[in-house]
C-alpha cells in the first residue's frame, strides 16, 4: 500500500515553523505544532502571533477554529499521531559566526526518543537552514541512536530548506518558486515530492537532490543574495565619487541585460535580518573549516559592515559635527513589514552615530519599537514622525515603511532645521522634488547629480 502523508508535526513554533503550519493547514493538512516554550504555545492556541507578520493573524484564527492546527509541549503524541515531522528551529551564529546546533540537536533527541515506540514508517524533514553535512551526520545519527531504528528503512530522512522572507511569508509560500527537497533515500524523496504535489497541485517546480546538495542550495541562494546587495553598495558608494552618476541610473542601465536581474540590487543602508548575514557568515566558516579561504564572502560581509559608517560619514560632514545636533530616524525593523530588529542596520546606524558624537537621536518605527526599546532605551528618544523630524538637522531613511516613503518634501522642510540633510538610506525619494530648502542626499547619488 503506498503511504499518503496527511498528518504533519512542525516542531519549533518561530516564524518559519508557525507560517508553514498555517500555510499547510489551510491547504487541508493536520498539523500539530510543538515548541518547548509553553507560553508561546499559549499564545498562539489564542490566535495570537508572537511576532509580527502580515495576513498571519487572521488566518490562524480560521484554521484554529477548524481545528486544523493544534499546539502542544510534548513530542510523543505529536509524532506518534502524524506521520511526517519537520524541524523548523533555529539555527543561529555563535560567537565566532559558526552555525550553532544546539536547537536542531535537541529536536532531533526528542524525535528519536518518540520514535522509539512508533510502529509505522515516519519521514522527518529538517526545513531549518543548515550546513551541508548536518542531515546526515547529525539528525540521522542522533534519531538512529535515540530510536533504535534505522534511517532509510524504518524511518526516511529529507532536508527541505525554505525560501520565505519575512514581511511576504504567506505570499512566497503560496507561490515559491521552487520546493527543493535533499532526500536520504528514495522512498523518503518520493514521499515529501507526492505532498508537495498535493499541496501545490502539481503548479509548483519540484527539485530532488542529494541532501548534502539541497541543503548546500539554500546557502548559495542566501549568499548570492546578500552578494548582490553588498556589490550594489559597493558600487554606489564609488558612484558617490562621480559628479553626476546616480547609482539607480547605472543599474537601470545593467539590468537590461538579461543575465542580470534587477531584484535584490537596491544600494541602501546594508542588509539585515536573521537569515542572509549569518548564512554568509556560517559559509565562510564552514568553508575555512574545510581549508578554503572563501575571500568573496569575506568581502560581502566586509561591504555589509562598513555601510551605517559611510552613512554616519556623510551625516557628520553634512552636520560639520554630530553632538547637539537632532537627528531623526525613521525605521528600525531590518525591512518593512515586520518587527524584526535582528541585525538591523539601523541599530548598528545608531550605535555608530552615538560613538561619533551623536547625543540627540530621534527614532520611530511603526512595528520595531518595542522590540527595539530593549536595546536603545537609554540612548536614543522614540516618538512619532512629527516628534522625531521637529528641530532635527537630520534625517535618516533606513527603513521603506510606506508611512515614511510617502511623507511629502514639505514636511521635512517645514518641521526641520538648517541644513536639514535628509540622507535617503533606501532611495525612495525622488532627488529631483527637493530643492535648496532641503539638503537631499541619496546612497550611490553623487552630491552635484541632483536635478
Ligand atoms: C531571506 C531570503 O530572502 C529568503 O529567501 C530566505 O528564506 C530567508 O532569508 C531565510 O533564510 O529564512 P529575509 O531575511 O526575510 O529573507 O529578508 P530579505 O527580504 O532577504 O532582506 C534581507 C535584507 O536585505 C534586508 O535588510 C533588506 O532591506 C536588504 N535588501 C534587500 C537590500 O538592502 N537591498 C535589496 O535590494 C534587497
Amino acid at each position: 500500500m503506498t503511504e499518503v502523508i496527511k498528518k504533519v508535526s512542525i516542531v519549533g513554533m518561530g516564524f518559519v515553523g508557525l507560517t508553514t503550519a498555517a500555510f499547510f493547514a489551510s491547504r487541508g493538512v493536520s498539523v500539530i505544532g510543538i515548541d518547548i516554550d509553553n507560553e508561546k504555545i499559549q499564545k498562539i492556541r489564542k490566535a495570537t502571533l508572537p511576532f509580527y507578520e502580515e495576513n498571519l493573524e487572521p488566518l490562524l484564527q480560521t484554521i484554529l477554529q477548524k481545528g486544523l492546527l493544534r499546539l502542544t509541549t510534548a513530542y510523543e503524541p505529536a509524532i506518534t499521531k502524524t506521520n511526517m515531522s519537520m524541524i523548523a528551529v533555529g539555527t543561529p551564529s555563535d560567537a565566532q559566526g559558526q552555525i550553532d546546533l544546539r536547537y536542531v540537536v535537541a529536536a532531533a533527541h526528542s524525535i528519536g526518543q518518540s520514535l522509539k515506540r512508533k510502529e509505522n514508517w515516519h519521514l522527518v524533514v529538517i526545513k531549518s537552514t543548515v550546513i551541508p553535512g548536518t542531515t546526515r551526520k547529525v539528525v540521522g545519527k542522533i534519531i538512529t541512536k535515540e530510536s533504535g531504528k534505522t534511517v532509510g528503512c524504518d524511518f526516511g530522512l529529507c532536508v527541505n530548506p525554505e525560501f520565505l522572507r519575512e514581511g511576504s511569508a504567506l505570499k512566497d509560500s503560496m507561490n515559491p518558486d521552487r520546493v527543493v527537497i535533499g532526500e536520504n533515500d528514495d522512498k523518503s524523496g518520493r514521499m515529501l515530492e507526492a505532498f508537495y504535489e498535493t499541496i501545490y497541485q502539481g503548479q509548483t517546480k519540484i527539485l530532488r537532490y542529494n541532501l548534502e546538495t539541497a541543503e548546500m542550495v539554500k546557502y548559495v541562494a542566501n549568499s548570492f543574495l546578500a552578494l548582490k546587495i553588498s556589490y550594489a553598495n559597493e558600487i554606489a558608494n564609488i558612484c558617490e565619487k562621480i559628479p553626476g552618476v546616480d547609482v539607480c541610473e547605472v543599474m537601470k542601465g545593467v539590468t537590461t541585460d538579461f543575465r542580470i536581474n534587477p531584484y535584490f540590487f537596491g544600494a541602501g543602508v546594508g542588509f539585515g535580518g536573521s537569515c542572509l548575514p549569518k548564512d554568509v557568515s556560517a559559509l565562510l566558516n564552514f568553508a575555512k573549516k574545510h581549508g578554503y579561504s572563501a575571500s568573496l564572502l569575506q568581502g560581502i560581509l566586509q561591504v555589509n559592515s562598513h555601510q551605517p559608517h559611510h552613512v554616519v560619514k556623510i551625516v557628520k560632514t553634512a552636520l560639520g559635527g554630530l553632538k547637539d545636533k537632532k537627528i531623526a530616524i525613521l525605521g528600525l525593523a531590518f525591512k518593512k513589514n515586520t518587527d524584526d530588529i535582528r541585525e538591523a542596520p539601523s541599530i548598528k546606524l545608531i550605535k555608530q552615530l552615538r560613538d561619533k558624537g551623536a547625543n540627540k537621536v530621534f527614532v520611530t518605527d511603526p512595528k520595531a519599537e518595542k522590540e527595539a526599546m530593549r536595546i536603545l532605551h537609554n540612548i536614543v528618544n522614540f516618538g512619532s514622525v512629527e516628534e522625531c523630524l521637529n528641530q532635527a538637522a537630520a534625517c535618516i531613511l533606513v527603513t521603506d515603511w510606506p508611512e515614511y516613503t510617502n511623507i511629502p518634501p514639505k514636511t521635512f522642510q517645514s518641521l526641520m532645521v538648517e541644513p536639514r540633510l535628509l540622507l535617503d538610506g533606501r532611495r525612495c525619494y525622488d532627488p529631483s522634488s527637493y530643492d535648496g530648502e532641503v539638503t537631499y542626499r541619496g546612497i550611490g547619488l553623487s552630491d552635484a547629480s541632483k536635478t
